[in-house]
């Protein structure tokens, strides 16, 4: 989602430059600014690319006309020259970036993010012919190897983005659907981080995601002495080691921080980031931050977010805010802060994504909950608690906005779970390394307005029970690596709006379910939205069902490793949608006519 989103705002963006250039022509006027030394770098440049997806092919893109009307090509209105090069997202493929390049040595902005070189080196030398850059965008582009020493001489620049991401931080990353992770396998390699700044003076933003700085020195204080005005210092999963040294204090118009997944940072809590009173966003996740969190309240009114989850050695007390606060979201998940007094909460009216564990609360429970009334999303895990997260549920009682709740490592009772059952407005639930027993999961059928479902590495002991068959609005339905026994219940049929549905029993745990024969009803050719259907390592023993066959949107159709058997269905043929039909390792016969 994300990623479509920002191709077409990239795609908008170029779109919006368009436009305005034309307009610029709108007199009727038919001189050539174009510069035709740099037309022809730019037709080279294009020489070197291949395009796999719309909306590119830098049809424009023609010699003889003036390339200043160019797909992604901006000029200078005085001069004429090349100033601007943004080909963000166009859907490039290239064997590395063509020399051609550093002869339009008038750009400004160069954005060259998400499209794909080849897993290719920068060239080597280039980049300082470009001084006038101000913008400089490669991320997400496929480029690898050293990061080359001419960026360090573009004085002007004031953005600079070779960041790798790889977690979707998108708001609604969270909700119905998992964010996508995708392994880097190719990373930008930086020597010497204070090499690099030394003379960036002027910039503003820093993004250098997943870029190996492990061995580039004392990022720190080359941070504090070199770039005063930064405002935005984003630098997850660069293999960074601590400590966040004293001198970054200096940096106080920061307005966002991302040190996320530098697991060697190994710091205490560093208190001047309280004292910033710009600061709209502070991801430390991941960071191993040790010892005692200050006791002190935040100064920043524009705080909205605040990320300190998988932080274990984390002790103390969740922080104050002023009660114009703006917090939006907090992750406390993988800590061992709680809170302090009841109705701490009362300063979290705008709060609409939090986690936490339930150690949080090993206190008492806090007297004002329903202050989270505005909450949106929420990921409570259980781990080592007295406190049933039952009864947490309980005291929030006024969660009427709440759309996806996470759960983990919890242990129900039916009467814990029925105040989750309350939730009337959760649109996505998922559950994982829980116990559960049938009569819980029963209560799950008054959620009737849940669009997603998911169930992880629970135990289960029983069937899934019919109850689910109320859940009519269900566009995903998963239940994986549960220990539990059949049958699916026929009421799956009133799943009419289902769009994916996935039932994977637990790797290795077959023999234990020998002899429970259990089928797929038929039932599920009620499901005429269905576009995946997967069952895996499940003990089902019957025949697969000729209703199969009716499932007219099927592209995915996986029945593996359940000891189906009997004939292969003949209805199979009118899957004409199919792109992925497995059902090994059955005991199936017949052929597919
Ligand atoms: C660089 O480009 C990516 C993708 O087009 C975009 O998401 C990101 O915000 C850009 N970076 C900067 C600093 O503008
Ligand atoms: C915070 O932002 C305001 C408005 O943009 C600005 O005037 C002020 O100087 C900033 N403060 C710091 C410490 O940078
Ligand atoms: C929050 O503020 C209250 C009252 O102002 C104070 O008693 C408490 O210790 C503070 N908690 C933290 C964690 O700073
Ligand atoms: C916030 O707190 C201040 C004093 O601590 C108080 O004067 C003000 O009325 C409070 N504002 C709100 C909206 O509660
Ligand atoms: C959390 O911190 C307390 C000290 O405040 C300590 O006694 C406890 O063992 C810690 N718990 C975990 C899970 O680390
Ligand atoms: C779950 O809770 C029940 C009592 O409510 C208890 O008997 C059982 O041992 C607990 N199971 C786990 C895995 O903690
Ligand atoms: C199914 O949902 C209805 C409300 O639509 C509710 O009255 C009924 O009790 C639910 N049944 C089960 C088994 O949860
Ligand atoms: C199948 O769908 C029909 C409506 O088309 C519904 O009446 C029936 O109850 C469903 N059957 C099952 C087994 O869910
Ligand atoms: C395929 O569908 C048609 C009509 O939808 C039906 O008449 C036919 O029997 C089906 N074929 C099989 C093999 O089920």
């Amino acid at each position: 989602m994300g990623l479509i989103f920002r191709v077409l705002l990239v795609f908008l963006v170029v779109l919006a430059a368009l436009a305005t250039i034309s307009n610029a022509h709108g007199d009727g006027t038919l001189t050539l600014r174009c510069h035709p030394d740099e037309a022809a770098s730019l037709l080279q440049l294009k020489k070197s690319f291949s395009f796999f997806r719309y909306p590119s092919g830098l049809e424009s893109w023609q010699d003889g006309t003036d390339c200043c009307l160019w797909e992604g090509v901006g000029c200078s209105n005085s001069f004429g020259h090349v100033t601007a090069l943004e080909l963000g997202g166009c859907g490039l493929y290239s064997q590395g970036l063509d020399p051609a390049i550093f002869k339009l040595t008038s750009l400004q902005l160069l954005d060259l993010s998400m499209n794909n070189f080849g897993m290719h080196i920068l060239p080597a030398s280039g980049f300082e012919r470009l001084s006038l850059l101000t913008h400089l965008n490669l991320s997400n582009s496929r480029f690898q190897g050293k990061i080359p020493i001419g960026i360090s001489k573009l004085v002007n620049l004031i953005s600079l983005d070779l960041s790798v991401s790889y977690y979707d931080t998108t708001e609604d990353s969270l909700s119905d659907y998992d964010s996508s992770i995708a392994i880097i396998s190719y990373v930008f390699w930086l020597p010497n981080f204070q090499n690099l700044v030394a003379n960036l003076k002027n910039l503003r933003e820093l993004y250098l995601d997943g870029v190996d700085m492990s061995s580039s020195g004392d990022w720190c204080h080359a941070l504090a002495e070199s770039l005063p005005d930064l405002r935005v210092l984003s630098l997850s999963s660069c293999f960074l080691g601590g400590p966040i040294c004293w001198s970054l204090s200096r940096l106080h118009s920061l307005t966002a921080i991302n040190l996320e997944d530098n697991f060697d940072i190994l710091a205490t809590f560093p208190e001047f980031f309280m004292d910033f009173s710009n600061l709209s966003v502070l991801q430390l996740a991941r960071t191993n931050l040790q010892g005692w969190f200050p006791r002190r309240a935040f100064e920043s009114k524009t705080l909205r977010v605040l990320d300190l989850s998988g932080n274990q050695d984390l002790l103390g007390h969740v922080p104050n805010f002023s009660n114009a606060s703006s917090l939006e979201t907090m992750m406390l998940d993988g800590t061992n802060l709680s809170f302090a007094k009841p109705g701490s909460f009362s300063n979290f009216k705008s709060l609409k994504r939090l986690s936490f564990d339930v150690i949080f609360f090993s206190v008492d429970p806090p007297s004002s909950l329903d202050i989270l009334g505005s909450l949106r999303q929420l990921q409570v895990s259980q781990v080592d608690s007295a406190v049933d997260v039952g009864a947490i549920f309980s005291w929030m009682s006024d969660l009427q906005n709440l759309q996806s709740l996470k759960l983990s490592w919890c242990n129900f009772s039916q009467t814990s779970f029925s105040s989750v059952a309350k939730l009337k407005s959760l649109r996505s639930l998922t559950i994982s390394d829980c116990s559960l027993t049938r009569p819980v999961l029963s209560t799950l059928g008054y959620l009737v307005d849940l669009r997603s479902l998911e169930i992880f590495n629970c135990i289960f002991s029983g069937s899934i029970p019919s109850a689910v068959g109320n859940l009519t609005n269900l566009r995903v339905l998963k239940i994986n690596g549960c220990d539990f026994s059949g049958p699916i219940p026929s009421s799956i049929g009133n799943l009419m709006n289902l769009r994916s549905l996935e039932i994977n029993g637990a790797y290795g745990s077959f023999d234990s379910h020998a002899g429970s024969s259990v089928a797929i009803p038929s039932s599920v050719g009620n499901l005429s939205n269905l576009v995946s259907l997967e069952i895996w390592y499940c003990f089902f023993s019957g025949q697969i069902p000729d209703a199969v066959g009716l499932l007219k949107k099927l592209a995915v159709l996986r029945l593996g490793q359940c000891g189906f058997s009997g004939r292969i269905p003949n209805s199979i043929v009118n899957l004409t949608q199919l792109i992925d039909l497995d059902l090994s390792s059955n005991v199936l016969n017949g052929k597919i006519v």
